[in-house]
């Protein structure tokens, strides 16, 4: 047991882990000073991210370019560590691109936060109380939200909940908001811990009590992560004649069908629909940790709006109707982001990546995340539903396979020439490998 480990510096820390873990090799410190950036200034900005940092985790910055989206073409960074989602995305994106691009919407862009609270009393007294005082609630707000609602932002509206049948006592005020380009946590925590205060207070002081009604016990206060009104919907769309790729191995119709098929599965079938949106968030994950925002966060969301109905499905919704010759692919879901404040303005290469999105709203954002999320899906259904997908997977994934068993530049390729027509498989390269160095 160590106390106080956080006030010691990288190295001591270092140190510490050496001799607990490593009979004090020098190997550690190697390892992990490798991996610091030759620029301590930049160093210094990652390591006070987050505490007891000791090193930098590399993961692939990528690019998808020929991102069409809303007549416009991006170049989309991603951060993604499974090797073949930057390049399933970028066929996603040239198919469409020929076929109109992908169209956006933002639906809405409400934020929620909540103060649970407990009470106990009539509630309709409680209810009578905070409407005849809403306003005093807004007024109290301002100090905290004044300069958010210069930028077009603040409160929008506070409602009182009553779940005393559920749990004694227990009330909400939810409260929702506009927090414009911020992804709003910490202003949306602001304000709620000042409404709690509030709150409690009022309920002390306040002549509509009576004396055994004055107690109000603060919970918590807290944003919620669930943001069914900040929703984006994106789309493709094109003539089923068109889609006529070849290397679909079959008719456009038989592939509407099949795509079809595979989309209503993940509507009926949680267990596929889990994979089917964990494909979506493969892309939609990339972009929102490529801009320093919270993958967390727009996970964990995603999911429970796909769960919304009591039933977890598909994030994505197809309409093949072969009468007007019309398919429609398209997926609606809620993502909180920002495009200022937070890593979005300290990470270098979070700023880099929203310079080379044209530096986008937190609207756009959301609609080139969601746009993102609809092609990586797209991808993965045209894999699955032709060739499988562990044609494009493995073969994406051959050199990881020659990296582990410490292939060098002239067997790499070699191989990766060899295997241009064949299924990878890790045991397949393995004795490629053994015989082309028995070879020689
Ligand atoms: C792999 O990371 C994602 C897929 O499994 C998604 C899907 O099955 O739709 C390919």
């Amino acid at each position: 047991m160590i106390t106080g480990f956080s006030k010691l510096t990288k190295i001591e820390k270092i140190n510490y882990i050496s001799s607990e873990l490593f009979n004090g090799s020098p190997e550690v410190n190697n390892i992990l000073s490798e991996f610091w950036h030759n620029d301590s200034e930049t160093q210094k900005i990652l390591e006070e991210f987050s505490e007891n940092t000791i090193s930098n985790f590399h993961f692939p910055y990528g690019v998808v370019p020929n991102f069409n989206l809303n007549g416009r073409n991006f170049i989309i960074p991603m951060v993604i560590e499974e090797s073949s989602v930057v390049a399933a995305l970028s066929k996603a994106a040239k198919f469409w691109q020929a076929r109109g691009g992908f169209k956006a919407r933002i639906i809405d862009t409400q934020k929620v936060g909540q103060v649970h609270f407990t009470w106990s009393g009539d509630a309709q007294r409680f209810e009578k109380y905070f409407s005849n005082n809403k306003t005093r609630f807004l007024e109290h707000a301002y100090q905290y939200t004044k300069s958010m609602e210069k930028r077009g932002g603040g409160i929008l509206d506070i409602h009182l909940k009553d779940f005393s049948a559920l749990e004694e006592n227990y009330f909400q005020l939810f409260v929702t908001f506009e927090t414009c380009d911020a992804m709003g946590a910490n202003f949306i925590n602001t304000v709620l811990e000042a409404l709690g205060k509030f709150l409690a207070e009022d309920v002390k002081n306040n002549v509509f009590f009576n004396d055994d009604e004055r107690d109000v016990e603060i919970i918590m206060c807290i944003l919620s992560n669930l943001t069914p009104n900040c929703r984006v919907e994106a789309w493709v769309e094109c003539s089923i004649d068109e889609l006529n790729e070849k290397s679909l191995g079959m008719s456009p119709k038989q592939f509407a069908s099949k795509f079809k098929r595979a989309v209503k599965i993940a509507q009926i079938d949680t267990y596929r629909a889990t994979t089917h949106n964990k494909g979506i968030f493969n892309g939609i994950d990339g972009v929102v940790l490529a801009t320093g925002n919270d993958f967390r966060a727009v996970e964990a969301c995603g999911h429970a709006y796909a769960a919304s109905t009591g039933h977890y499905k598909s994030l994505t919704n197809v309409i093949v109707d072969e009468d007007v010759n019309t398919f429609r692919f398209s997926i609606e879901l809620p993502i909180a982001l920002g495009t200022v404040g937070g890593l979005t303005s300290l990470h270098p290469l979070a700023k880099l990546s929203l310079r080379m999105l044209d530096n986008p709203s937190a609207r756009e954002l959301m609609m080139i995340c969601a746009s993102v999320g609809l092609a990586q899906n797209f991808a993965a259904l045209k894999s699955l539903v032709t060739s499988g997908i562990q044609r494009g997977h493995m073969k994406m994934h051959l050199m990881n396979i020659l990296n582990q068993l410490g292939a060098n530049d002239y067997e790499k390729n070699k191989i990766k020439n060899d295997f241009k027509d064949k299924i990878v498989s890790y045991n397949d390269v393995k004795n490629a490998l053994l015989t082309l160095r028995d070879h020689h």
